[in-house]
């Protein structure tokens, strides 16, 4: 097999292979449950190394696109082939309206409605930014052994940066996500919310502008209240932030920080290309301004995504932040962020002081997960979960929900963000799908102030689930509409709407 390479990219040899064998699987080129070429005859036959072979093919696995036979090799999946939603584009393009203020405060409320939602069985929770609990194989099993490995040692106290251990096996699962960072620069943390707490306050003063997505996480707009931080909400297009907007605000009001999630964005769930993770580092080198990459759904991808903006960081603008918690399990609380040099050290401190150090339990459990291999094969099971989920929802979407409403379609994550015309009550919807035992939280929290109407709605549930859902949800938006719809407002939004929808 001929593989062309460009030895000269930023893009490593090892990811160039896995990309362009992933086109060729997707694309039905190399067809199902072919063979591929050995290690051995793969690396001979494009002259690198068997190791990047090895890694290619190890990335591969993960994306769920090929699996190792025991003896004989890898081969091509049939069932698991994650590509089914790849001609799916969405053409998601809210107006393009920026949005200063000094943050918003519906995190705690929003927060707690769903964690109380979670207890009650009954309930339909689409609000959650969590993933399904049924997808949880043999998770306690393995929590166990971890237990019973560490022994001892989870009766001492640690180093604040976290384990050793860990921070090397985080540092060689980025290698594998394009991302080549040492253990001497990840901080392991409670959470990947403590990280983005820790390092704004770090980072930021009081009265400092800093600029975010608009929408974005409502959990990094309510620390950046808490610091009485000065944000600017850039609006989001279908391919990111508005890099043109964000250059205007970069020169007019000089940001310290931009906070940004470049893969599966929350609530959106759009993950940027390379070019445009590019574009974005190059402003903020031009206007000397650090970077907060939060991607705390990474690896839930349905098809391969550029390496973060982090990879591309020569000028030690960038501090990566990631979690475990929309993988493995949220109440394990393990999180961790790379900081870049000079940063390092004063950010261990902060830890120090915040908390010592993240309970070794944790430690010792994603640990295992990751050294073992059943993080690998946990993360493949849960990516062809969520896309049928993803795609049950999608068709319940179409069937239910009336012409006039909008909605993303991510290629991974949990969930996917519909946008409802602006003459919508949509508390009022939220209040009245509640009484259903239907969940669903106004997308009005990640907005800094008043956004448009929009839901953001979890889709890891049972397939029943969605249908019931989905139904509760499209009955009540249509007799909205329908009660306001002697308005002229109405006809003139079904234009600008269906002209946003999939
Ligand atoms: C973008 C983003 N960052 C950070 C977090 C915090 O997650 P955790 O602290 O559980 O890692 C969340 C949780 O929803 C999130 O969506």
């Amino acid at each position: 097999m001929n593989i062309p390479l460009d030895r000269h990219s930023p893009t490593p040899i090892y990811l160039q292979i896995r990309n362009y064998l992933s086109r060729l699987i997707q694309s039905g080129k190399i067809p199902d449950r072919q063979k591929l070429p050995s290690i051995r005859a793969m690396s001979t036959s494009i002259q690198v190394n068997k190791l990047t072979v090895i890694e290619a093919y190890s990335l591969l696995e993960a994306d769920g696109l090929i699996h190792a036979r025991q003896g004989s090799g890898y081969f091509v999946n049939r069932t698991i082939k994650v590509s089914s939603g790849l001609t799916l584009r969405s053409t998601f393009a809210p107006s393009q309206e920026v949005i200063i203020s000094q943050g918003s405060g519906s995190f705690f409320e929003q927060y707690t409605a769903s964690i109380q939602a979670r207890r009650q069985r009954d309930i339909i929770e689409f609000s959650s930014g969590f993933p399904c609990t049924t997808i949880s194989d043999n998770l306690q099993q393995v929590a166990k052994r971890a237990l019973a490995k560490a022994g001892d040692t989870l009766f001492r106290e640690d180093f604040p940066e976290g384990q050793f251990i860990l921070r090397q096996l985080i540092a060689q699962m980025l290698v594998q996500q394009g991302l080549e960072v040492s253990p001497e620069e990840i901080i392991i943390t409670a959470g990947s919310q403590q990280a983005l707490s820790l390092a704004m306050q770090y980072y930021l003063q009081k009265d400092d502008w800093v600029i975010v997505e608009t929408p974005t996480y409502h959990g990094a707009l309510g620390i950046l209240e808490n610091l009485q931080a000065k944000v600017i909400g850039i609006p989001m297009t279908a391919e990111g932030m508005n890099l043109e907007l964000l250059e205007q605000y970069l020169k007019s009001h000089r940001p310290k920080l931009i906070y940004t999630i470049s893969t599966l964005h929350n609530p959106t769930g759009i993950t940027t290309s390379q070019a445009h993770r590019q574009a974005l580092l190059t402003l903020a080198q031009q206007y000397e301004c650090l970077i907060m990459e939060d991607n705390a759904y990474e690896g839930l991808n349905f098809e391969p995504v550029p390496p973060p903006i982090k990879a591309f960081d020569r000028h030690n603008l960038v501090t990566y932040i990631s979690t475990f918690s929309k993988t493995l399990m949220p109440g394990v609380r393990v999180g961790y962020m790379v900081v870049p040099g000079e940063h390092y050290q004063p950010l261990v401190k902060q830890k120090l002081l915040n908390d010592l150090h993240v309970s070794t339990v944790s430690q010792a459990i994603v640990s295992e997960f990751l050294a073992s291999g059943h993080y690998r094969r946990h993360l493949n099971r849960l990516r062809i979960s969520n896309l049928q989920s993803r795609n049950v929802m999608l068709q319940a979407l179409e069937n239910y929900f009336p012409e006039a409403i909008a909605w993303t379609i991510p290629q991974g994550g949990l969930f996917l963000w519909t946008h409802l015309p602006n003459h919508l009550p949509i508390q009022a919807i939220c209040s009245e799908a509640l009484s259903h035992n239907v969940l669903v939280a106004s997308g009005a929290a990640f907005f800094l102030r008043q956004g448009y109407p929009a839901m953001r709605l979890n889709f890891c549930h049972t397939p029943e689930d969605i249908e019931h859902g989905i139904k509760v949800l499209g009955r009540l938006i249509k007799k909205y509409l329908t009660e306001s719809s002697i308005t002229m407002g109405l006809s003139s939004q079904r234009v600008i709407v269906s002209s946003i929808r999939s």
